[in-house]
């Protein structure tokens, strides 16, 4: 393909505007006044648990787990010391994307149950104190909405303009990159109306046109109707995608910042902006961002409090630092601490090194062999709980999970691996490489049914699972970690408890020590003269590290082994937090 986009490079698209913003964000943030990021708020506060409706827990045995299925594990669900949940979509949807599709914004997706069930499950976790923040999203629809449907019916229909088409008497739009489709191309040639629409994501998720204030108009309504049901923030989903140039001129090949094509466009703090007014500014609503930018500008402004735009936006750096063949802790260090320094003064950061979009964090991150799994697994939750910015754990994490061992293409669901697969069938690729590497970094390895127990099917169903179990369900499960006082799953109550009692975990000064050493991450937090320190060894052999502080007098809150290390050697995946 004669474009600026690779394939390799295509599939980091989403975190190329996280990188842009982050080289640039250091200088940024020393200049401005200060609204302070230790004003505290709930959101800042929040330990945020991400619940994959999907795979959580099945209630009526047709194998896809359901709001029921939620609200039977409230329990559960508090007993983590986490207060809020985010929701993926759970909107009607033909599923192609697995709810990413939204066919009706006021409805729930039929496998999922009624609206009862979800006003029920809200209930219930109001009244648990755990607040839900919904996934919006808007940059796309469903093909099979009705805007959608009326939109492509006529070129004269009132809903034309909700999407972007471009009429085929101008000949073939310009080359644009479409992340989930099996040419790669976003623009989808339609016959009825002799024009094409454009998705940057599968042909059944048509991208809306946002410069129709019509649209915005919707989608404010459609905040405001689950606003006033009584849920406490959005998660908005590829939202940068939405301001975008809709002139649609020819990228030059090899041309420098294509990004800006697709992305940023110079009306998305319009956008922003507006939708506080709207929405925001008239509810106590948390606000997050699927990436965080495309420039310094663009990072800071989304979550700059003085602006009135968002409260969080997440950056990909982080969890892009991991590779299929490992990765280098001075960089995920290195990304980290440059983020912490462009938003120590200002703004305000999210924490997170997985979700639905990846592979498992255990596996990824830390080493999911027998012997390291769990201490790994502890280690890389004590890193998330104690980081500044607000931690957002991925379901299942909680229980150190570990990828799937999928091998065959039949195994997956996800689209876009299966589009993709399906163009290098027609390319001549190499489908056993992909699989391989898919077996590593692809998403569906962290969408597998959670495993409740050791019976059949894990407890998740009684019916068949829409996704294989992981075959370590009988070991890796929350009834069984439940028992087991060493467990992941109650080392992680430790650490998102310690996160609770101790507000310098939440608005403390970061600030890195040993900087060179590639096997620690070691670091402290201060606050209102507390100082806490914390040490995590990275790697599968004891490692030593020089922090200047002598440990002596120092206090262990918490380690990841029996016995915490007392002195600067730490053993394999160490993690201790200490006060001073
Ligand atoms: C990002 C979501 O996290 C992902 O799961 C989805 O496929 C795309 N956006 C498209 O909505």
């Amino acid at each position: 393909m004669n474009h600026p986009i690779t394939r390799s490079t295509a599939v980091l698209f989403l975190l190329l505007f996280a990188l842009n913003a982050c080289k640039q964000a250091d200088n940024k943030s020393q200049n401005q006044k200060n609204t302070s990021a230790a004003d505290q708020n709930w959101w800042k506060e929040a330990v945020v648990y991400q619940i994959y409706p999907r795979s959580f827990k099945d209630s009526n045995g047709d194998g896809v787990g359901d709001l029921n299925g939620i609200t039977s594990k409230l329990d559960y669900i508090k007993s983590l010391g986490i207060n809020t949940v985010w929701l993926n979509p759970v909107y009607s949807s033909p599923n192609t994307d697995n709810g990413y599709d939204v066919s009706d914004y006021r409805n729930i997706m039929k496998e999922f149950g009624t609206m009862g069930d979800f006003d029920k499950m809200l209930k219930g976790m109001h009244e648990r104190g755990i607040k839900l923040v919904m996934d919006l999203v808007v940059n796309h629809s469903s093909n099979q909405h009705e805007w959608f449907k009326q939109s492509r019916s006529s070129r004269s229909n009132p809903y034309r303009n909700y999407y972007h088409w471009w009429n085929a008497e101008r000949g073939k739009p310009p080359y644009r990159y479409s992340l989930f489709d099996v040419n790669h191309d976003a623009w989808k040639y339609d016959s009825l109306t002799n024009a094409y629409y454009l998705h940057y994501f599968s042909v059944q998720q048509p991208d809306l046109n946002w410069e129709n204030p019509k649209v915005r108009q919707e989608v404010y309504s459609i905040m405001k109707f689950w606003a006033d049901k009584g849920i406490d923030g959005f998660r908005m989903d590829a939202y940068q995608f939405a301001a975008k140039d809709t002139t649609f001129p020819k990228i030059p090949v090899n041309g420098q910042n294509f990004m800006k094509y697709y992305a940023i466009g110079p009306h998305l703090h319009d956008y922003l902006k507006e939708m506080n007014r709207e929405i925001y500014s008239k509810y106590n609503l948390m606000s997050v961002a699927e990436g965080a930018g495309n420039s310094l500008q663009d990072a800071h402004d989304m979550v700059d409090a003085d602006r009135h735009e968002l409260n969080m936006a997440y950056a990909f750096d982080g969890v892009s630092v991991a590779k299929a063949n490992g990765y280098s802790l001075l960089e995920l260090k290195n990304v980290f601490s440059r983020w912490d320094s462009a938003f120590a003064k200002k703004g305000w950061l999210s924490i997170f090194l997985a979700n639905h979009d990846q592979a498992r964090l255990v596996s990824r991150f830390g080493n999911d062999s027998p012997e390291f799994r769990e201490v790994s697994s502890k280690m890389l939750n004590t890193f998330l709980l104690t980081m500044r910015g607000t931690p957002y754990v991925y379901n299942g994490d909680e229980l150190g999970m570990t990828n799937a061992g999928f091998t065959k293409i039949e195994d997956y669901n996800d689209i876009a691996l299966r589009n993709e697969y399906q163009h290098m069938e027609n390319t001549g690729g190499d489908l056993k490489q992909f699989l391989q590497l898919a077996g590593k970094e692809n998403r569906d390895n962290s969408r597998t049914p959670f495993p409740w127990n050791g019976s059949a099917n894990a407890g998740f169903t009684t019916g068949t699972p829409w996704l294989k179990i992981n075959p370590n369900y009988k070991t890796i499960n929350a009834s069984a970690e439940d028992k087991d006082p060493n467990s992941c799953l109650n080392y992680f109550r430790k650490v998102v408890k310690l996160r609770k009692d101790n507000p310098v975990l939440v608005y403390g000064k970061y600030t890195l020590l040993d900087k060179s050493n590639p096997n620690v991450y070691a670091y402290t937090r201060e606050y209102n003269g507390k100082k806490l320190l914390v040490l995590l060894n990275f790697k599968n052999k004891a490692a030593v590290v020089n922090t200047g502080i002598d440990l002596a007098k120092a206090k262990v809150l918490l380690g990841n082994y029996a016995e915490p290390a007392q002195d600067a050697k730490l053993r394999p995946y160490e993690a201790v937090v200490y006060q001073l």
